[in-house]
């Protein structure tokens, strides 16, 4: 860390300009603080390391399950227990008690559900115990094997599904998001116990530089972060490395749908630290709604962008269409677990089962269904098809179509 951070912003504009100008220091510092670093007493505050590790671990399992050579023990392993992993560090992390499964569906903010981390166990065995044996094999209605166009070749189950590609937009949601917006941004992870007074109080964790509550905020951070080369860096263009968040916070910041929102969300988490540094609780809470409607928001666009393409794909590339609807269906899965900012998600389990169930034969799927999700998530995350957006457009492009 450069010697350049090692005095607030802050205090060095107090230096400056005088004691007068406090009270509009505190916006001055939000604004201009565009690095996720703190310190107290000349140390940095900012830790995270179980969350890459933990990201690191779903990255691992990813390959997993696109390998004929794994089996379901050990892909099982590696989730629930947090081992097997062909990074050593990452097994030492499990040892201590991290693994992916267990911060899977299980934020503060909800009730813990079971139900999905078990379907996520249940696509792990159905790659391993039908997808991996019918390998080269032709896939049909009912049969799992492999589907081939000119642009991708794919293992599918029974029913079609992509596997690694529906667990994984489904830990998206209900891994990594639903540990930030459901879990620790959330006022009930922020507070609980003493965590505000220590935090109001400068206590400090046992043995640790930084106060219960910060390290929470941290924590969020590294979900979508961890994964940064330097996570003091601007981040707000994520580098998007990892297989989770912050690959797909990229990707739509950068698409049509809710353009420039990682210049946000980075804001927003640099904001609500500086906050928690305060003590300012509003602000800090703030700060979180930016950030679970703006991540939220990842979810939803990417569900209708992977839709669409199935339903553009699917005459001549039948095979990346079906790769496409199973990002989709994965990014459905996810829905659950997304927050409005008042701690409501945009679609609830039941409304998604009711989805799923539509969409749970890829080979019988109607196009018709298709598009009533897209339709319906376009609405209910208020995003703008680019019909419409067309239509406003100056009629100077008309062509005569
Ligand atoms: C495993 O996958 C490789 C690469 O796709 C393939 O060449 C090989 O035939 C597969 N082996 C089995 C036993 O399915």
């Amino acid at each position: 860390m450069g010697t350049k951070r090692r005095f607030s912003a802050t205090a060095v504009a107090a230096a400056i300009l005088g004691a007068s100008l406090i009270p509009n220091l505190a916006f001055l510092a939000y604004a201009e603080k565009a690095s996720y670093s703190f310190e107290r007493d000349g140390a940095s505050t900012v830790s995270f390391g179980g969350q890459t590790a933990r990201l690191k671990m779903a990255d691992e399992l990813y390959d997993g399950m696109n390998s004929n050579e794994s089996t379901a023990d050990a892909l099982l392993q590696q989730f629930q227990e947090g081992t097997g992993f062909a990074d050593p560090s990452l097994d030492e992390a499990g040892k201590d008690g991290k693994n992916v499964a267990g911060k899977t569906a299980s934020g503060c903010l909800n009730e813990e559900n079971a139900a999905a981390k078990e379907k996520l166990a249940d696509m792990i065995k159905d790659f391993a115990n039908n997808v991996i044996p019918a390998w080269n094999t032709a896939a049909a209605d009912g049969s799992p094997g492999v589907l081939s166009d000119n642009k991708r070749t794919i293992n599918v189950n029974s029913k079609g599904w992509e596997v690694d590609q529906t667990f994984q937009k489904s830990l998206i949601g209900a891994f990594a998001l639903d540990q930030i917006v459901n879990n620790y941004i959330d006022a009930c992870k922020l507070d609980s116990g003493t965590k505000q007074d220590d935090n109001t109080n400068g206590v400090t964790a046992e043995g640790k530089p930084y106060t219960s509550m910060e390290h929470a905020w941290d924590e969020a951070f590294g979900y979508l972060y961890g994964q940064e080369e330097d996570a003091t860096a601007d981040l707000s263009t994520p580098s998007g490395s990892g297989t989770l968040l912050n690959k797909y916070l990229k990707k739509v910041s950068a698409g049509d749908v809710a353009p420039g929102i990682s210049d946000d969300v980075f804001k927003a988490f640099v904001a609500g630290r500086q906050a928690i540094v305060d003590g300012d609780y509003a602000a800090r809470d703030a700060q979180a709604k930016i950030i679970k409607v703006d991540l939220s928001k990842v979810i939803g666009a990417m569900v209708v962008n992977y839709l669409e393409a199935y339903l553009e794909e699917k005459a001549d590339t039948p095979a990346d269409a079906i790769h496409s609807l199973s990002e989709g269906y994965g990014f459905v899965f996810s829905l659950p677990f997304t927050n409005d900012g008042d701690g409501k998600p945009y679609f609830t389990q039941e409304e998604v089962d009711g989805i799923l169930e539509k969409m749970d034969n890829f080979w019988t799927i109607k196009e018709e269904d298709v598009q009533a999700v897209i339709d319906q998530v376009n609405e209910r995350f208020g995003f703008s098809a680019p019909a419409a957006e067309e239509e406003e457009a100056p009629a100077s492009s008309d062509d005569g179509r």
